[in-house]
């Protein structure tokens, strides 16, 4: 019985020495040490063996089992240790590589002009207000005395949804709704989207921004709107700055301006920014026109007021020394990415 012990003993070590994975290790346990085993088979056999053979064979027998069960750790160690090597070595992470970067917006070039724009007035003791792009024709033109047959209200300037609705051409029209919302004393601004039926060019678009302003109050003179404009501009493109009114008309004020800015780029002795004008045309403005406030059931006898309504594209495109409006609507990164 020892020599058949010291043959298995023998196959045993070296099927599980051998075995090349854990499957095969696996195996060589089920076929010595499994149920049906053949070491387990000569375990069970030993206890059947005469009294004076058993001890020395079920010794022989045991430790067998030992040195097979110490084997099969080893083993069993060995190969899990070779495994997860190779697993480091295919899934090795590159932690020099450079990671995904998250792109993060910026604010658009005209709102940075708005909010500053925004802050500058309601330092000033403004509240915004805000009215609808599709808006009732009365609001755009009538009530601001801009009757029936008047150029603006041409087909060919405004996009027309029916007889008495339009894409809002101005904000003017909000001014008309603050006055009929609210009591003297007014003071609002409101920006928003306009449109015109232009071909979109370097500086044209037929969706625009503007920003429009109002004041009403008793004994508002010429003196405050310029005031507000020079303190409006100052702190915008600093003090260097010098606003120039020149007559206008326009129906809902009386007396109207438009207001040039002393060229920035070369600050009054002209260049090609400004044409070689030394001024660039900035805004249209005026003293509320009597009947646009009794329109709105103001008394004009007690209250006046200015109006103004500037383009905030005009604004963004001088401040920033682009030549070309397209840039502001293209959304390209390149441009963006800039400011
Ligand atoms: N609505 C004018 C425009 O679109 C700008 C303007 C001029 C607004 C005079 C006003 C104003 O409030 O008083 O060109």
């Amino acid at each position: 019985m020892k020599q058949q012990i010291d043959e298995l003993k023998k196959r045993a070590l070296s099927a599980v020495e051998s075995a090349p994975d854990r499957k095969a290790l696996e195996e060589a346990r089920v076929a010595f040490l499994g149920k049906k085993g053949e070491l387990t088979a000569i375990l069970k056999q030993t206890g059947t063996l005469p009294a004076e053979e058993r001890p020395v064979a079920g010794q022989l027998a045991n430790s067998v089992r030992a040195e097979f069960e110490a084997a099969f750790a080893a083993k069993l160690s060995a190969l899990e240790s070779a495994e997860i090597e190779k697993k480091l070595q295919t899934e090795r992470i590159d932690i020099t590589l450079p990671g995904v970067r998250r792109k993060i917006g910026s604010r658009h070039p005209l709102n940075i002009v708005l909010d500053e724009l925004k802050e500058i007035f309601i330092s000033m003791g403004y509240t915004m207000v805000y009215g609808p792009e599709v808006e009732e024709t009365r609001y755009v033109f009538d009530m601001l005395n801009t009757s029936e047959g008047h150029p603006a209200r041409d087909e060919q300037d405004t996009f027309y949804i029916d007889d008495e609705t339009v894409l809002r051409t101005q904000t003017s029209s909000v001014q008309i709704r603050a006055m009929l919302e609210q009591k003297p004393p007014i003071a609002v601004i409101s920006p928003g989207r306009v449109y015109r039926r232009d071909e979109a060019d370097a500086t044209h678009s037929p969706i625009f921004h503007q920003c429009e302003g109002l004041v009403v109050d008793k004994g508002i003179t010429f003196g405050d709107l310029k005031g507000t404009l020079e303190t409006f501009f100052k702190r915008l493109y600093g003090d260097g700055i010098r606003l120039r009114f020149r007559p206008h008309h326009f129906p809902y004020t009386e007396p109207s301006a438009e207001v040039d800015l002393s060229c920035f780029k070369c600050g009054g002795s002209g260049c090609p920014l400004c044409k070689g004008e030394g001024w660039i045309e900035m805004l249209g403005c005026g003293m509320v026109h009597p009947r646009v406030l009794s329109n709105c059931g103001i008394d004009p006898e007690e209250y006046g007021g200015f109006a103004f309504g500037v383009g905030i594209e005009r604004i963004t495109l001088m401040r920033y020394e682009i030549d070309n409006m397209r840039l502001l609507y293209e959304n390209d990164m390149r441009f963006l990415r800039q400011f």
